[in-house]
């Protein structure tokens, strides 16, 4: 009998030990997947609108970065019932962009994006067309003269028009900003269409308003608004303005490409839609199906180039000549180093090497201006872990380039305009890893290699022939650096006095 007590005792003591068992083994399960799993913290959303009543959506790069000072590098917010991964501080936005990289190259198509594109072209584009069109563009860019002497040429001409444009005003103030758009807008036309227009030819004068206007109004509340709440659309002020903005540009592209045509002659290509149009018949007489050399890629490569190309590059001039007229300090060492290395001749992309002051201004002028804050969005292509947090397969993803430009532990006085942030102690040139206006990995900027050169050569160029200085009665702590805020941060309008050199 105490047999058989002591027989069913250890059955029922295994069954439950078994049992504890399972209850161990799934409570540990449940606790290593919920932490697998584990979602990126974030302010407590509300159901349908998120937390969109907490953002401040007219100043959003900054209202994001402070908010990674409470919830850390990886954190959610809701933009109605949309979720977005915000990426924060340098070593995050590399782990993502870089060595995850595949994983966040994806490109985030909103619905205005969806609609303002249709996924053509470069910028707003996935997937195999995306690569074949940025690489045509890259290379084609790159025969060009992107990175070479040809762009070189292009830009030496452009400043020597834009030095006779400054000095016109003769040391009196004028707002800059208009003829520095029309020299980075000339880079490029010369590039896509092979040719360049007088700063009084009402179309740049039309491209480039319209260009600026675009820029803003897709940084606009009233896009963010149309994303979540499409019927909207056609009550929305900016929404309708900037959609005019985009058939209007077309229309103008549309035109030039039908010039281009009439013309063409493979033998002679002479720029960039040259170069599609000829590719495009080769893989036509070569039966090739299913090309992604198609006129809707050719048309919308063209104006991304464009809206790309010209208003970063021209935005960071300006800036630069700002941040020269508030700290004249810097810029008497960057004339002097400019005297003493190329005196009065043309600079030169090769002189470069030899300016290491007026370089390390350039770098700086960029970090501190900042001007594509929030970098654009990109999205997950798979389901991905980053810094023990889960994030599922189509997430929005904004790697905060400000709070890279920014970040406390890869800055020495972050917050301050310091050139010497790209100098070593004997005054030599440095690059810095958490350098990274032009965004990284494969979503890269494709244009960094010429905007570099268009920076280097226009900036080094006027101030060879210009001292910048605030108009006479207005001091230094009167000069207003607060951005606009658009897609771009760009400086208000303010007028500097160009003084020539002797
Ligand atoms: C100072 C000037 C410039 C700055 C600061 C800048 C910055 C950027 C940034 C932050 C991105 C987004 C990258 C990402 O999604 O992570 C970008 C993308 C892009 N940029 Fe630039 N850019 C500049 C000039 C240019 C120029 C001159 C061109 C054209 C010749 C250009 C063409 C493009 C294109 C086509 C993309 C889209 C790349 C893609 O989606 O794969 N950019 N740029």
């Amino acid at each position: 009998m105490l047999e058989g007590i002591f027989e069913s005792s250890t059955s029922v003591s295994l069954f439950g030990l078994f049992v504890a068992l399972l209850v161990f083994f799934h409570f540990f399960i449940s606790i290593f997947s919920s932490q697998e799993r584990r979602e990126p913290p974030g302010p407590r959303p509300l159901p349908l609108f998120g937390n969109l009543f907490q953002l401040n959506l007219k100043r959003l790069s900054q209202n994001l970065y402070d908010l990674s000072k409470t919830y850390g590098p990886v954190f959610q917010v809701s933009f109605g019932p949309k979720k977005v991964v915000v990426l924060a501080g340098h070593k995050i936005v590399k782990q993502a962009l870089v060595n995850q990289a595949e994983q966040f190259a994806s490109r985030e198509i909103t619905k205005a994006f969806y609609y303002i594109n249709k996924e053509h072209g470069i910028i707003l584009a996935n997937g195999d067309s995306w690569k074949e069109m940025k690489h045509f563009a890259r290379t084609t860019l790159k025969d060009f003269g992107m990175g070479r002497k040809t762009s070189e040429e292009i830009i030496i001409e452009e400043s020597v028009n834009l030095i006779k444009e400054f000095e016109q005003f003769q040391g009196e103030a004028f707002d800059n900003s208009v003829a520095l758009t029309y020299a980075t807008s000339n880079v490029i036309s010369a590039l896509m269409f092979g040719k360049r227009f007088e700063y009084t030819d009402p179309f740049i004068k039309q491209m480039v308003e319209r260009n600026q206007e675009t820029i803003h109004l897709m940084g606009s509340a009233s896009v963010q608004i149309y994303n979540f709440i499409p019927w909207l659309g056609p009550f929305l002020k900016n929404w309708t303005n900037l959609m005019k903005n985009m058939e209007d540009t077309k229309a103008d592209i549309r035109k030039i490409i039908a010039e281009l045509k009439k013309t063409l002659d493979p033998e002679m290509c002479r720029c960039f839609i040259d170069a599609f149009l000829i590719r495009k018949h080769n893989l036509e007489d070569s039966e090739v199906k299913d090309s992604h050399y198609r006129d809707e890629n050719l048309l919308y490569s063209v104006i991304n180039l464009f809206i790309a190309g010209t208003d970063t590059t021209a935005t960071t001039l300006k800036w630069s000549l700002l941040y020269m007229a508030k700290f004249p300090h810097f810029q008497d060492r960057v004339q002097e180093e400019l005297s003493r290395v190329v005196g009065s001749r043309q600079v030169r992309i090769e002189d470069r090497k030899n300016l290491p002051y007026t370089d390390a201004v350039i770098h700086e002028s960029q970090r501190f201006a900042n001007i594509v804050p929030m970098s654009l969005p990109h999205t997950t292509s798979k389901d991905v872990t980053l810094q023990g947090y889960f994030i599922r397969k189509g997430t929005a993803i904004f790697p905060l380039l400000t709070s890279v430009l920014y970040d406390e532990s890869e800055w020495e006085s972050p917050h301050n305009f310091n050139p010497s942030h790209f100098l070593d102690e004997e005054g030599k040139f440095i690059r810095r890893d958490a350098f990274m206006p032009f965004s990284a990995g494969r979503r890269a900027c494709l244009g960094e290699s010429l905007a570099r050169m268009e920076l280097f050569l226009f900036f080094a160029s006027l101030l060879q022939h210009f001292c910048f200085t605030l108009p006479p009665g207005v001091s230094e702590d009167e000069l207003d650096l607060k951005p606009v805020v658009g897609l771009t941060l760009a400086p208000k309008p303010q007028k500097l006095c160009a003084v020539g050199q002797l």
